[in-house]
């Protein structure tokens, strides 16, 4: 299966350090195809020698094991070539078609690893060029605008070129293989599908902490917040494998309608949820792994009068048969104590109480999600079989126990990690895992009222410290249910 993978954006920040890297990992345990090239597009003149020697410079970036020996990325620079083109400079893209047209490929994949404001012109450009052949691909990276309308945009002129089986939206989150175990727990066993309703289901929460602030990207992140660079995207996609019907087969459609479906059915926002169960924070100075960090506001690129948010909760609902009236708690931020995501299903209690429970018990289980990748089911369980000091059976106090499951444990952690997956679905042309224009569209309209709302909310976001679980208003959202985070019990 000869490929030629393009990288537009071939000299920028993603390739050297989330694409190149995850290649190289196929590369190394043979699941690259062969006879694949890999062509960096820049504006910048190189030769390729002169590109190979800056992915080798970037490489000495890569962590530990993951980075190669001399002679292994000897054999992979072999893949590696580079082409000049001014994207918006037609001569360019012949000249790179003249390249493409060099030898006989079954697939050329443009991955455009540039900014959105440029996929409307790569799209014409490559159209003009007559480089939309049916063996054509387009990988695009997000975010894939900035609000319906912009969304909606770029999906037109990428679909006035491509066809939509050629078009694969990256959403990183559902190539780690912690969220494709979730599809399979969920419709690989039977074991959970009759609990997996309003019935027996208390509440869900999604949380997607982070440890790290906005690092170099203050000036992206200002015009872009949580909200956008989170929930619209990965936090939503979450709740689409939560929620979903099964799907009637693994086509990739089959499971795109399905989530579709669970996107259609979110409450619509009113004005009383918007300002009951919405909370957007921003992180001020604090210590995080005991280490002193600035406020958002301090960091460079960004507004010291920002009102942009670094953390959002929210709590919603879908009004379908299986889930009416179960919340469903969303929480994202940068600077939070921990750096962990993870789902916490919890189940109604029993219906009625013969043995005593510690205070706020029920069952759960908890979908860790990273950086451990595994499932917790908490359960009640008679404790040590002895007398409790006033003489009463210890076995009538039930005490929590719980399952535990470590997935990289039983696979090992050298699992294929979620570029890697992705990249290698893109070269064979399976869909699955990539997000299809109407979700992304759907979910665009579904968090628009809230960015209208926070526009003309002149208080702004609430501080929280760097290293807290975020604004107290968070937990205050999610008591009003009766019910709490996770870390708070
Ligand atoms: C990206 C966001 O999509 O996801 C980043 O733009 C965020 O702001 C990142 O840090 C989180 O990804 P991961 O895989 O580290 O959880």
């Amino acid at each position: 299966m000869a490929f030629d993978l393009v990288f537009f954006g071939g000299t920028g920040d993603l390739v050297w350090r989330k694409l190149m890297p995850a290649l190289f990992q196929a590369f190394r345990h043979g699941t690259l195809p062969e006879g694949g090239r890999i062509i960096g597009v820049a504006r910048d003149p190189m030769t390729d020698a002169q590109y190979r020697t800056l992915i080798q410079s970037r490489f000495a970036q890569v962590e530990g094991s993951k980075r190669p020996n001399d002679e292994e990325f000897s054999r992979f620079a072999a893949l590696l070539h580079y082409e000049r083109v001014d994207l918006s400079n037609p001569a360019d893209y012949a000249q790179l078609g003249a390249r493409l047209a060099e030898r006989e490929t079954t697939s050329v994949v443009m991955y455009l690893a540039t900014a959105p404001s440029l996929f409307k012109t790569v799209c014409e450009q490559l159209a003009a060029a007559q480089l939309n052949t049916p063996k054509t691909r387009i990988v695009l990276e997000k975010p894939l605008g900035h609000d319906l309308q912009s969304n909606r945009a770029i999906n037109a002129s990428v679909r006035s070129v491509f066809a939509e089986h050629q078009v694969f939206r990256i959403d990183h989150y559902l190539g780690k293989p912690s969220v494709q175990n979730l599809f399979a727990m969920r419709f690989g066993n039977a074991l959970f599908e009759p609990l997996w309703r309003r019935e027996h289901i208390a509440n869900i929460q999604i949380t997607i902490a982070e440890e790290l602030g906005v690092e170099k990207r203050g000036a992206f992140y200002e015009n872009t917040g949580a909200l956008r660079d989170m929930v619209q995207n990965h936090a939503l996609q979450l709740l689409c494998a939560l929620a979903m019907e099964p799907p009637i087969n693994s086509h990739a459609d089959a499971i795109r309608d399905e989530k579709l479906k669970v996107l259609r059915a979110l409450k619509p926002w009113t004005t009383e949820t918007l300002g009951q169960h919405v909370v957007r924070g921003q992180y001020s100075a604090g210590n995080v792994n005991g280490q002193a960090v600035p406020g958002y506001r301090e960091e460079v690129g960004v507004n010291p009068n920002s009102h942009t948010e670094t953390f959002v909760a929210l709590r919603t609902e879908i009004a379908n048969w299986r889930w009416a009236g179960v919340p469903f708690y969303i929480r994202t931020g940068k600077r939070l104590a921990s750096r962990e995501a993870h789902i916490e299903i919890n189940f109604r209690p029993t219906p009625h109480a013969i043995f005593q429970s510690p205070a706020g018990a029920v069952n759960k289980l908890i979908i860790h999600l990273q950086p451990k990748d595994g499932l917790e089911l908490h359960l009640f369980a008679q404790g040590q079989n002895t007398r409790s000091k006033d003489g009463s059976p210890a076995g009538q106090t039930l005490s929590p126990v719980h399952l535990d499951l470590d997935f990289d444990k039983r696979f090992g952690s050298e699992r294929v990690g979620a570029y890697e997956r992705l990249l290698l679905d893109v070269l064979a042309g399976r869909l699955n895992l990539f997000v299809r224009s109407d979700e992304q569209e759907e979910a665009w309209r579904w968090v628009e009222p809230v960015m209208q709302h926070w526009a003309h909310d002149t208080q702004g976001p609430r501080l929280y410290t760097a290293g807290t679980w975020g604004p107290s208003a968070s937990s205050a959202m999610i008591a009003r249910d009766g019910f709490c985070w996770s870390e708070e019990i």
